[in-house]
């Protein structure tokens, strides 16, 4: 016997649940006879640039749950999949707020589509925003990156960019002259004084002094990779953190990426059995010129682009591996142009390479038991990636895409996140990881130091 009931359908985050939620399903209820709500991921909202969601995705349902509206609770965790319900649950009218008007009239090929008037003056972004204190944040260094950093952060609720500063004066200029934003290249206090957190993107010999001092301001950090030269300095950083009180992350935005996370659960998951080896490469052929190919104290492929290498590496086996190899090719002035560090932990392999000045295949190669996850270049931008297996033919393809051209926001929602303590997140990078990294850092400066002295 078909099914009679005339079935409605609506979807949203339905975060910090307010009046303008409720009056919605009301009124979609009545539309028909049956009513389903669609309440999304929080991966899926990631995915979409929804950053900075309060309540956990159990919250959300259940306060859906309690307006007694809803018929039937889903949740959607992908794009395409509204027309996959309409056509599983016999779907009559699709209906959602009028802040979406035309956008769902895709959908009018399956059913009716009905967008009801919004409730005016309240949503959860304002209800986000009026929690949260805004954290005022100052850029030390005023380079490429930190022009990157400022567009940013203007899509991440909760974080304004007051200041900036650079010792340099014409270049601290010429950042408050595109930006508009107040740059300091004198007094260092009085850029501290002004803000509540730093995101510390100077040139990397001046990386740890900076976050020390901010640290010992009372000041939040956000340093860009790597932080520190040596691992005792690493561990004392984050001590120093601790201790005031304040955050310090590292900023390696991959591990803050929706796509990565998802590259992780699937080789924690068994899907490729046990995993077995890891081999990681990101290579950027650049300006010679450019500090990455030119410094040869500071700079290079490894303190460039190592931390995306090792970060999986990291991620998956852990901090005690057995021993590392590191090797490099070097170029004029003794600067690494490729650098392979081989991990060893206890029955199981990975290699981190990195190259500045050499061009390689940038992939991620996660080997397994049963089958292997490739993520092609730009695997550390991940949008996409396989599962593979013995028999070619059979590959699971996953996608997840984010917002925004090179995912910078997301570690700079974690952030904020982390900073109001709503974040809950710290897996995606912890300090032990952090620290474990600056020690392999260590060892490789030493060896190009020994290698630099002998062509003296
Ligand atoms: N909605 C509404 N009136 C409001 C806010 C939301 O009718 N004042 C509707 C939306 O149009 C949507 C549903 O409630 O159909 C769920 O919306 P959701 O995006 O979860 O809520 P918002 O408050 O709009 O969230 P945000 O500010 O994060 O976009």
């Amino acid at each position: 016997m078909s099914d009679k009931r005339k079935k409605v359908i609506t979807y949203g985050s339905f975060d910090l649940f307010h009046e303008g939620h409720y009056r919605l399903l009301e009124r979609a209820k009545a539309l028909g006879d049956h009513l389903t709500v669609g309440v999304t991921t929080e991966h899926y909202d990631l995915m979409r640039g929804k950053l900075n969601l309060v309540d956990p995705i159990m919250t959300r349902i259940e306060n859906v749950r309690k307006t007694g509206f809803a018929d039937e609770i889903i949740v959607e965790d992908h794009e395409g999949q509204k027309i996959e319900d309409i056509q599983r649950y016999g779907i009559d009218i699709f209906t959602l707020g009028s802040d979406w008007t035309g956008r769902f009239d895709y959908l009018k090929q399956y059913c009716e589509v009905v967008y009801l008037p919004r409730t005016s003056g309240i949503s959860s972004t304002a209800l986000r925003k009026a929690r949260e204190a805004i954290v005022r944040i100052g850029i030390i260094g005023t380079g490429r990156i930190a022009t990157r950093f400022f567009k940013e952060t203007s899509f991440v609720s909760g974080i304004e960019t007051v200041s900036a500063y650079n010792p340099e004066v014409e270049s601290a200029q010429a950042f408050e002259a595109m930006h508009q934003v107040r740059t300091r290249s004198d007094d260092f206090d009085a850029f501290l004084e002004e803000t509540d957190a730093v995101y510390v993107a100077s040139p990397n010999e001046t990386h740890s002094g900076y976050v020390r001092l901010a640290l010992s301001a009372g000041k939040h950090v956000l340093c860009e990779k790597p932080m520190t030269f040596t691992h005792a300095e690493a561990v004392e950083l984050y001590d120093l953190a601790r201790e005031r009180g304040v955050i310090l992350m590292e900023g390696i935005r991959t591990a803050y990426l929706p796509g990565f996370s998802q590259i992780l659960s699937v080789a924690q998951n068994g899907t490729i059995g046990e995993v077995c080896d890891i081999e990681a490469c990101f290579t950027r052929l650049g300006d010679p010129d450019s500090r990455e190919m030119s410094d040869a104290r500071y700079s290079g492929a490894f303190l460039e682009y190592g931390s995306y290498s090792m970060l999986p590496i990291i991620k998956l086996f852990g901090k005690d591996y057995e021993d590392i190899r590191i090797e490099s090719v070097y170029g004029k002035n003794g600067i690494d142009i490729f650098t392979k560090v081989t991990f060893y932990y206890q029955n199981k392999l990975a290699t981190a390479k990195a190259g500045a000045g050499v061009k390689s295949e940038g992939q991620l190669v996660i080997s397994g038991t049963k089958g292997y996850i490739l993520a092609k270049s730009p695997w550390w931008l991940t949008r996409e990636f396989d599962v593979r297996y013995e028999d070619p033919n059979q590959i699971d393809h996953y996608e997840s895409s984010f917002s925004g051209q090179d995912g910078l926001r997301y570690e700079i929602a974690e952030f904020v996140s982390k900073i109001n303590g709503t974040g809950g997140n710290d897996y995606k990078l912890t300090a032990g990881e952090s620290i474990t990294m600056a020690r392999v850092v260590e060892q490789f400066m030493r060896i190009r130091q020994e290698m630099q002295r002998s062509i003296r």
